[in-house]
């Protein structure tokens, strides 16, 4: 994996952490910035992570210049994490589907910058993080994982954006521990399945995808429409409560799971395990 970050780099960081050299999951081996100051650089450098600046000079060069790096790295997968510019839809198409990012608000709502403050002008009682795969559009595409925090009486934008961060830091290596794992991918656009997903709100399409990622994961595919539809029998039910706990884990969700029949249980649980042991 390269990650493609302009400043601090804290999100960075916990991609680090998360995939370090040699992990078997994905490694990142590759950090990339617009900004030869950024933080992130140092981060990168100090664990002995390959970290280049290209100099901002203007989109083509950089993109020309990343994309080789790409290739001659094998990049599979591309993370950005606080790259604060737009990437041309030539370069998002060559890569969709295998590039991510993360926005600290609860997308849809509150693309762009300044987030925090406006979250709290506006008077909202909770915010959070999008991790999402990159379309064209600013802060849009498929969403992979959401998290959310609480907004509390006396919060600054500062405050806000410590608690953000916080969640950022766990939410962006499960992201990419789904789509690693096949889990997580942009809906499909053919298929009988395809006009439910268009149906489907931006921020319940992520539970469905899972939900459905989970059913073809355990070969139960067939069921999905079914599931979809509120007649999935057990299986549907199980990847429903499964797709619920990879985003969030909740306790009465976590004991239900002990209702299911035991074949179905039994998938569940191997699933669930599978991606809170990642190494
Ligand atoms: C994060 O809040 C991320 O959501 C946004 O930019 C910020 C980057 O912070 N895209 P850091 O550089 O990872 O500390």
């Amino acid at each position: 994996m390269a990650v493609l970050a302009s400043g601090r780099g804290t999100n960075l960081e916990a991609l680090l952490e998360a995939f370090p050299p040699g992990n078997p999951w994905g490694e990142v081996v590759l950090v990339l910035s617009d900004n030869p100051e950024a933080y992130a650089l140092r981060r990168a450098g100090s664990r002995g992570v390959e970290a280049l600046a290209i100099p901002w000079r203007g989109r083509r060069a950089f993109e020309g210049e990343a994309l080789a790096l790409l290739q001659a790295r094998r990049i599979d997968l591309v993370l950005l994490a606080g790259f604060m510019r737009l990437l041309s839809p030539g370069f998002v198409e060559a890569w969709y589907g295998r590039l991510l990012n993360i926005h600290p608000s609860l997308l849809p709502d509150y693309p762009g910058l300044n987030v925090h403050r406006r979250v709290l002008m506006a008077g909202e009682k909770e915010t959070g993080s999008t991790v999402h795969f990159v379309d064209q559009g600013m802060d849009t595409g498929p969403i992979v994982l959401q998290g959310r925090v609480p907004i509390l009486p006396g919060d600054t934008p500062e405050a806000l954006e410590r608690r953000v961060l916080f969640l950022e830091h766990r939410l962006y290596p499960q992201a990419v521990r789904l789509v690693l794992l096949g889990l997580a991918f942009p809906p499909p656009e053919e298929g009988e399945l395809a006009p439910w997903f268009r149906a489907l709100s931006p921020r319940q399409r992520p539970l469905y995808l899972r939900a459905y990622a989970l059913l073809k994961a355990w070969g139960q595919e067939a069921m999905a429409l079914g599931a979809f539809q509120g007649q999935g029998g057990e299986w549907g039910r199980g990847a429903f409560l499964a797709a619920h706990l990879l985003a969030e884990e909740h306790p009465a969700l976590r004991r239900e799971l002990a209702t299911l029949p035991e074949e179905v249980r039994l998938r569940v649980e191997k699933t669930l395990a599978r991606v809170e042991s990642s190494p």
